[in-house]
């Protein structure tokens, strides 16, 4: 049997979730085989186990049945990008302006910004005169993002995709993914980090940031139960023998969005550079 969008769905809300087919299997009472059988569209799920598995994985059964992950909700998240203009704010952190740095727009330069938010680094790098394609899961912030973008007269190529299941399909000069990577969970980081590198052309960069967990920085209290830490150095270790460090680092750092009490955070983050033999 073919795959069918229903498949894709279950087997994508499983892998966010972080959940191995047993464990999805045991909360529904039913068998690995069988969530097996439904992700790789083998079988269906009987018409009334509908309403629970919408119910485990917290979406609408409408949503089980949408085009791939577009149902999907960003928990906790999405009602704060409703009621703030601005909810990321619009600082323009010190790795961005080392990309300046370390391949300045000397000619035309592709970038992918992943999880793009509200649009201010995508802006920033058009500004100085980067093609910029950015790409986040929440409509919300993307007409944020094209109304910020407008302002500063900047064209973007903003897009709505899910990391989680988007392919990329052309190369770029930099891929920048900061502030993102938390919702990656661990089983799919490897995979997402070997696209980010096979996706990046000789001599660009890869700009990836990562939370990480430490037993004396406390959880923060708007952390969205789809995001998951990294441990300490785990970013670079998906960085091979190709790759040449322009920077590693970890620093702690006071977060402060829009009411959510002040908490800290501790960041590792690279820029690595893919070296043509
Ligand atoms: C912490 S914010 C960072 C926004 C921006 N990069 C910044 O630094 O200001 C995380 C962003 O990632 C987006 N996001 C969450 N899950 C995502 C996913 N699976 N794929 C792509 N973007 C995602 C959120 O909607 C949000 O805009």
């Amino acid at each position: 049997m073919k795959e069918s969008i229903l498949s894709e769905q279950i087997y994508t809300l499983r892998k966010r979730m972080g959940l191995t087919q047993e464990v999805v299997a045991e909360k529904l009472k039913i068998t690995p085989q069988s969530v097996s059988r439904w992700e790789n569209g083998q079988s269906r799920p009987d018409i009334d186990m509908l309403p629970k598995i919408a119910d485990f994985f917290d979406v609408s059964i409408d949503g089980l049945f949408g085009y791939r992950a577009d149902n999907l909700r960003i928990l906790g998240y999405e009602k704060n990008y409703k009621n703030h203009e601005v909810y990321w704010g619009n600082v323009i952190q010190r790795i961005e302006r080392k990309v300046l740095k370390f391949l300045p727009p000397v000619k035309p330069l592709s970038i992918l910004n992943v999880g793009c938010g509200e649009g201010q680094t995508a802006i920033f790098f058009a500004r100085n005169g980067y093609i910029v394609s950015a790409c986040d899961t929440s409509e919300k912030n993307l007409e944020q993002a094209e109304k910020n973008a407008e302002k500063f007269g900047q064209k973007i190529n903003f897009f709505k995709a899910d990391i989680m299941n988007y392919e990329i399909e052309t190369n770029f000069d930099i891929i920048f993914a900061c502030g993102a990577m938390q919702y990656v969970p661990l089983k799919e980081r490897a995979r997402i980090f070997k696209m980010f590198q096979e996706q990046t052309n000789a001599g660009g960069l890869n700009v990836v940031n990562a939370i990480v967990e430490k037993s004396f920085v406390d959880p923060a209290p708007n952390w969205d139960e789809n995001a998951f830490l990294y441990e300490t150095a785990e970013i670079f270790k998906y960085y091979g023998a190709d790759w040449k460090f322009e920077l590693m680092e970890e620093n702690y750092f006071d977060c402060e969005v829009k009411n959510i009490p002040r908490h800290s955070h501790c960041m590792d983050q690279l820029i690595a550079r893919k070296i043509l033999k």
